[in-house]
């Protein structure tokens, strides 16, 4: 599917909590084209520094194109201080989305950890419509990493919490949260996104459980057209690039380094 690449309006750019962010984009054209799993290239700055495109996850896509952010390095600090009316360079969409849940599911369990929640809300916007229970294990560092999620909650979604420091919810890592949900392999499917060592342990636990699922992976890209091959990660078919190939593949796919 083409990509389009132009300078649109940000209709909104607010902070949620502590850590996150998320910036309405009045890009229409794009709203039109993008499906949940697919993400956008943003060019921050006119200048040279930050030099390439950041890629980010569609967090929802009706009447603007939406993104959920973490200030992490230059790119996104500068992103965290713009304002409404201001003008960013998009390029998108791009990558290739989730698939539907194969036949017979019945259970949708999604499971994020911190910034890796943001390619689900589009996907729960759009699986809601299929009638699918809707479950979402998310897991932050801190209470400061945990918001409202209302959007999620108004899809029907169930959301269950972990933090590191127990600050708020169960205390622990995402996985803690496993054993409070019955996933039976023939019903249920996982979609995952975050940090690596959780995506590997979500890997670990759906293969011993016989769970089907998808991951949505990250690295560092420069190109994002499949060119550079600069985000080439291992698979069981080999190196695949995140930007082309992906960002999201099979879950028992990925060799999780
Ligand atoms: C497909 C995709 C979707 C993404 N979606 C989102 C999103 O929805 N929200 C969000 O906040 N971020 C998202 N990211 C990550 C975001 O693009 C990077 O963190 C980005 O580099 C931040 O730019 P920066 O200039 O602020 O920080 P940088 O200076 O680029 O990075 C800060 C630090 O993070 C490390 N880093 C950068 N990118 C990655 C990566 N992909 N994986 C691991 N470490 C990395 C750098 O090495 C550096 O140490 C996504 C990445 C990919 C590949
Ligand atoms: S970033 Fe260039 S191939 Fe993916």
């Amino acid at each position: 599917m083409a990509s389009i690449q132009d300078i649109f309006k940000i209709a909104s750019n607010d902070k949620l909590c502590p850590r996150f962010y998320r910036m309405q984009i009045d890009a229409p054209s794009i709203v039109k084209k993008i499906l949940p799993g697919q993400f956008i290239h943003i060019r921050v700055s006119q200048g040279l520094e930050p030099f390439f495109r950041r890629p980010f996850s569609v967090y929802r896509a009706q009447k603007y194109v939406e993104i959920f952010y973490e200030p992490v390095g230059p790119g996104t600090k500068l992103m965290a201080k713009m304002n409404k009316g201001d003008t960013i360079d998009v390029l998108g969409p791009l990558g290739q989305p989730f698939a539907l849940p194969p036949k017979g599911t019945k259970q949708v369990v999604m499971i994020a950890g911190g910034i890796g929640i943001a390619p689900f809300l589009i996907l729960s916007d759009c699986l809601k419509k299929k009638k699918y229970d809707l479950i979402l294990l998310y897991g932050g560092r801190t209470g400061g990493h945990v918001y409202p999620m209302k959007e999620f909650k108004d899809n029907g979604v169930k959301v269950l919490v972990a933090t590191d420091d127990g600050s708020k919810g169960t205390k622990g890592r995402v996985i803690q949260l496993f054993s409070k949900v019955k996933m039976d392999p023939g019903t249920t499917f996982l979609y995952t996104c975050g940090p690596n060592p959780m995506m590997a342990a979500v890997q670990h636990f759906a293969g011993e459980h016989h769970l089907r699922g998808q991951a949505a992976c990250e690295e560092v890209m420069a190109c994002a057209l499949g060119a550079c091959l600069g985000c080439s990660i291992k698979t069981k078919s080999g190196y695949k690039t995140v930007c082309y190939d992906g960002p999201v593949f099979d879950l028992q796919e990925v060799i999780f380094h």
